[in-house]
């Protein structure tokens, strides 16, 4: 009924890409910053030395989590404080992965992350 996908039907890598969204400039200003590539929100987030970047969108309602206070490793979101572990997106009341994060490296000046 249905044929099996080509091999070769797409180009893209299979570990995604590396790709530029911000310079580390922009995030030496401040500690948080929201990005859009493509059709994504990310929240990109210098915290305790480290970068992190999580879907800028609150798996609740939508929330701007590049908004919320960051503390402890937990970015809370400003609309209606849930909490979420910065490295592993888990909601820190219920224990679930409700975030998605994405790896994300400095590299000669620029910002980027894993997609
Ligand atoms: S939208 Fe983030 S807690 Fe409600």
């Amino acid at each position: 009924m249905h044929h099996p996908p080509s091999a070769d039907r797409s180009q893209r890598p299979e570990e995604g890409s590396w790709t530029s969204v911000a310079t580390y400039d922009q995030l030496l200003k401040t500690s948080a910053l929201e990005v859009i590539v493509g059709d994504l929100v990310l929240a990109i987030f210098r915290h305790q030395g480290k970068l992190y970047a999580v879907d800028g969108m609150c798996s609740h309602q939508g929330g701007p989590l590049a908004e919320g206070i960051v503390e402890h490793g937990c970015v809370t979101c400003p609309w209606h404080g849930w909490q979420y572990e910065l490295e592993t997106g888990i909601q820190t009341i219920n224990r679930q992965p409700l975030q998605q994060c994405y790896s994300i490296r400095e590299l000669n000046g620029s910002i980027e992350v894993l997609l």
